[in-house]
C-alpha cells in the first residue's frame, strides 16, 4: 500500500475540494458548481504502478459502455519500463469475451500532467488519451477518464473499474456519488454500470448468456435513474 499515492489524491481531492469553497458566496449559495472535466483534470504526478498491476473490472462509465463483461489486464513488461494493457469485452447482453485487444504504455506516461496514450491492436481503433484521476489505497478501484479529442468535453468520458468483477452495489454508489461531486464526466444521470457477471468467458462453452445477472444490472440503472 502506498501512503504517498494516496497523499497525492488526497491533495487532488482537497485542490478540488477548495475550488468548490471558493465557488460558495458568504450567504451559503453556489455560485459556480465548476465540475473538473478530463482535459482540465492534471493527474497526480506520483504514481506507484505497482498498484495498478492486475486485472480490473469495468464497474461503471458515462456515458454508457458499449461492451459487456468489460475487463482490463495491466502488466509491467520490458524490466518494468513499459506497462501491458490487454483488455476483454463482450457485446451487450452477452456474456462471450469475444474481443481482445493490447496496448503499451511507458510508464513514464503514466504521470504525463496531459495523460497518456492508448492505442490499441485493432483496425479503426483511434488513439484515446487516458488519465488516472485517483487509485483506492486499498487498490479496490481506479477512477480514469478518457476523451479522443480535448476539445470536445462532451466526447470524454468516465470509468470507473474495480477489482472484484461483481461489486457491492452499495459501496460503488458511494464512489459514484463522490466523484460526481467533483468530476464533470461523472454526472450522476450519466453513468451507468457495466454489464458484468460470473459468467463473463472467453469459451463459448460456458459463454451462455445470463440475463438474469445482466437485466439485474439494468433495472437498477433504471431505478437509479429515476
Ligand atoms: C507500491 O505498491 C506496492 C503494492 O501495493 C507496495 O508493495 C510498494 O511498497 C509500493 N512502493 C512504494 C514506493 O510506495
Ligand atoms: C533492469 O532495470 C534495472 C534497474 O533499473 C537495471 O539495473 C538492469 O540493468 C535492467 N536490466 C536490463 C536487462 O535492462
Ligand atoms: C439488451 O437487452 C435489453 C433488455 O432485454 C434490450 O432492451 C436491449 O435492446 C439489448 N441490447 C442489445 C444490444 O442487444
Ligand atoms: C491484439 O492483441 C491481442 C492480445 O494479445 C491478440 O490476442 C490479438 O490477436 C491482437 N490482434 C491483432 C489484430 O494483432
Amino acid at each position: 500500500m502506498s501512503r504517498h499515492q494516496h497523499q497525492q489524491f488526497l491533495y487532488a481531492l482537497l485542490a478540488v475540494v477548495s475550488v468548490l469553497v471558493l465557488s460558495v458566496k458568504g450567504d451559503g449559495t453556489v455560485v459556480d458548481e465548476h465540475l473538473i472535466t478530463c482535459p482540465e483534470f492534471t493527474p497526480p504526478t506520483i504514481l506507484n504502478v505497482t498498484e495498478l498491476e492486475g486485472v480490473w473490472y469495468g464497474a461503471s462509465r458515462s456515458p454508457a459502455h458499449k461492451f459487456a463483461c468489460v475487463e482490463m489486464k495491466v502488466a509491467l513488461t520490458k524490466n518494468d519500463t513499459m506497462v501491458k494493457i490487454t483488455t476483454s469485452h463482450a457485446a451487450l447482453n452477452s456474456t462471450l469475451l469475444n474481443t481482445v485487444k493490447e496496448a503499451t504504455v511507458d510508464v513514464l506516461d503514466l504521470t504525463n500532467s496531459n495523460g497518456f496514450t492508448v492505442l490499441y491492436n485493432l483496425t479503426n481503433e483511434k488513439p484515446t488519451t487516458y488519465k488516472i484521476m485517483g487509485i483506492d489505497a486499498n487498490k479496490k478501484y481506479v477512477v480514469m477518464c478518457g476523451y479522443t479529442s480535448p476539445d470536445t468535453a462532451d466526447a470524454s468520458f468516465g470509468l470507473i473499474m474495480t477489482s472484484d468483477r461483481i461489486p457491492d452495489k452499495k459501496w460503488l454508489e458511494g464512489i459514484k456519488d463522490e466523484v460526481s461531486k467533483h468530476f464533470f464526466n461523472f454526472a450522476k444521470d450519466s453513468v451507468v454500470d457495466i454489464q458484468q457477471s460470473d459468467k463473463c468467458a472467453s469459451s463459448a462453452e460456458i459463454a451462455v448468456p445470463v440475463l438474469s445477472t445482466i437485466l439485474g444490472v439494468v433495472y437498477s440503472v433504471l431505478r437509479f435513474m429515476q
